[in-house]
């Protein structure tokens, strides 16, 4: 019986040592530890013993059933080991391969053209407005010294949604709330979205207007002119020409619309300028005292000018791009260069 233990004990250590897998672990341990297993049907057999013998080999094979636990425990740790490594060792990060780029986005040249002209403003004192795209005609209009049958009517083609509403067709309603909820001094800046039934290659239904408004005491076309010539000159650059013709506009008088030397052939003449060396930019002018008067704004006392130029014509100037639709069909190829 002693040998019998022995032997058991021997085969069991040598069965273990050449198990490579948990499974393989798991047949050896029920092979002798399970149910029927070797060391089971042993120690079920001990009672047949004559009972000096018994206690002897009851307890030999306490121990042998104790050394296979041990053993098949300590395979058990080394399996495990020997996993982990393989794993750190086949999923071990190459720090030398390229990195995989995440495609970042960019601002729109229209945003950019925006931000910018915003930033020049602030920096002048300026704050910024907004007013609503859907506008009473009353805002866009009337108050703005346009009545119902004036001719500048036809200037803009106006998207009506009412007889009162409109989509605003420029930004200068936004000079009309703003007067209308505070006091002078006024000076803001209303970026914003507007609209005309107008669409061709250098129109589109839907584009963009900076509006600027400011309305102090002793307020001269002179301020106008030499805040427009620093703006024209942070923007363009230092230098860059500046040139106002009389124009109209019924909120204004005078009024004048202001042109930059041509950014392309610095005033020489070329296609961008069609020869003149000169490129219109903006329309601007002294708010007219009956503008004032819609407001309760006593032009006696207080004087002030606005301007308001097209965003897409600058983006079209600053970075030379020769057909405005590029800036609203969103192709990524065109947009990811700015
Ligand atoms: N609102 C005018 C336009 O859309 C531009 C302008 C604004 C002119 C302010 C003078 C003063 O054409």
């Amino acid at each position: 019986m002693k040998d019998n233990l022995e032997k058991l004990l021997r085969n069991a250590l040598s069965e273990l040592s050449e198990v490579g897998s948990e499974e393989g672990l798991h047949e050896v341990r029920v092979k002798y530890l399970g149910k029927k297993g070797l060391l089971t049907q042993v120690m079920k057999g001990l009672g047949a013993l004559p009972a000096e013998e018994r206690p002897l080999v009851g307890q030999q094979a306490n121990t042998v059933k104790e050394r296979i636990e041990a053993q098949l425990d300590t395979v058990l740790q080394d399996l495990k080991k020997s996993r982990t490594e393989e794993r750190l060792k086949s999923e071990r990060i190459d720090v030398s391969l390229p990195g995989r780029r995440r495609p970042m986005g960019t601002r729109h040249p229209i945003t950019l053209v925006i931000d910018d002209i915003v930033d020049i403003f602030a920096g002048l004192g300026f704050q910024v407005e907004e007013g609503p795209e859907i506008e009473m005609d009353y805002y866009n209009f009337e108050a703005l010294n346009i009545p119902k049958d004036h001719p500048a009517r036809d200037m803009q083609d106006t998207f009506f949604i009412s007889d009162s509403v409109v989509l605003r067709t420029h930004t200068s309603p936004v000079q009309i709330r703003t007067m209308l909820r505070q006091p002078p001094p006024v000076r803001i800046i209303a970026p914003g979205t507007v609209y005309r039934c107008d669409s061709d290659a250098t129109h589109s239904p839907m584009f963009h207007q900076i509006e600027g408004l400011l309305v102090d005491t002793g307020i001269t076309f002179g301020d106008l002119k030499g805040i427009l010539t620093n703006f024209v000159n942070q923007y363009f650059g230092s230098g860059t020409g500046v040139r106002l013709r009389p124009s109209f506009f019924p909120f204004t008088e005078p009024s004048a619309e202001v042109d930059i030397a041509c950014v392309m052939c610095k005033g020489k003449g070329c296609r961008i300028c069609k020869n003149t060396g000169w490129l219109e930019v903006l329309g601007a002018g002294m708010v007219d005292p009956e503008v004032f008067r819609h407001v309760s704004y006593d032009a006696e006392k207080v004087s002030g000018f606005a301007f308001g130029m097209g965003i897409e014509r600058i983006a079209m100037l600053r970075y030379g791009i020769s057909d405005m639709r590029l800036l609203f069909e969103n192709d990524v190829r065109f947009l990811s260069q700015f």
